[in-house]
């Protein structure tokens, strides 16, 4: 494609998005279809000559969009909000045009350097303590799963990286934690097994005194408690684990505290829900997600 192409299609797309915002009302939530009914529509093979573009933009309106569950719809109310913003998409297209890759500080310095600034911003923004740094990872499970493989390297000062599991790890949350927590561990390599779930009170929140008991029971085997995840806002009952509590005992026993606060941890933004932030003075890792509440663009934990 050539940029004068470019240029004439760029505009009929974003022309487009903005007219999808101002009638996402009109569209279904959900789509009206069944599995395996758009795959039918579809070639069975790659193209082998290219097609114009407003052939690909009529089949995107024809046979993609339709099958489309529109997120950004105000009656959207499944799972947790994911709201990008226009300044998101934008800045996303002008990404997308660099194609800057931007791991390290050498493959894009600006890129590196823009995301330690804005997420020291954020750290200030949800009162996270001073000194705390941050990293942008793809999905808050990823950033949990990094979590558990540092916790697992601390734990054995580095050995796990060399010669593997020596010995049991035990990782803990609640049993409102979400599914994230405990497949991460069980990538991470600590083993289905090594995984205790906490029960959790009528307000959905971690036991902390049932967490105690199991650390005592696994120490007393021989076992190496090796990370606590606590909870702000669990997936599918908004509970919130006592952090402080939860922090004083990693504490007493050494034990890495994450805490994941995958969707309401920008609630903390708002000076009058800055408490649920209360016991992170006491965490390792924290996660939140900007492309949940944040008015940003899928992915950016
Ligand atoms: C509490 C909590 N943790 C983790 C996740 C997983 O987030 P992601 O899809 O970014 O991996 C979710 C998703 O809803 C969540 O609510």
């Amino acid at each position: 494609m050539e940029p004068e192409q470019f240029r004439k299609y760029g505009h009929e797309m974003v022309d487009w998005i903005a007219n999808f915002m101002i009638n996402i009302e009109k569209y279904p939530v959900s789509p009206d279809i069944k599995p395996g009914e758009i795959k039918a529509q579809l070639p069975k093979n790659a193209p082998t000559k290219g097609e114009n573009m407003d052939d690909i933009f009529k089949d995107f309106k024809k046979i993609i969009l339709p099958g489309i569950t529109h997120w950004q719809h105000p009656c959207w109310f499944a799972y947790f909000p994911a709201n990008n913003s226009p300044p998101s998409i934008l800045g996303e297209l002008l990404t997308a045009g660099l194609g800057a890759q931007c791991m390290i500080w050498k493959t894009s310095p600006a890129a590196e350097e823009l995301e330690e600034v804005t997420l020291e911003w954020l750290r200030k923004m949800v009162d996270l303590p001073e000194g705390m740094i941050g990293v942008i990872q793809d999905s808050a499970s990823t950033s949990t799963l990094v979590a558990l493989i540092a916790a697992r390297e601390k734990i054995s000062g580095f050995n796990i990286n060399c010669k593997g599991f020596t010995e049991s790890l035990i990782v803990y949350c609640s049993e409102e934690a979400h599914s994230s927590v405990f497949k991460g561990a069980k990538i991470a390599g600590y083993g289905s097994e090594n995984i205790r779930l906490i029960p959790a009170d009528e307000k959905f929140a971690m036991e902390s005194a049932k967490l105690e008991e199991a650390i005592l029971k696994d120490r007393a085997e021989g076992k190496k408690p090796t990370l606590v995840c606590g909870t702000i806002g669990t997936t599918s009952s908004a509970g919130i684990d006592p952090l402080e509590k939860i922090g004083a005992i990693c504490k007493k026993y050494n034990v890495w505290f994450h805490v994941d606060a995958a969707y309401a941890g920008t609630a903390a933004i708002l000076p009058e829900k800055r408490w649920i932030m209360k016991g992170t003075e006491y965490s390792d890792s924290f996660v939140f997600n900007p492309h949940k509440w944040l008015l940003t663009n899928f992915d950016c934990s």
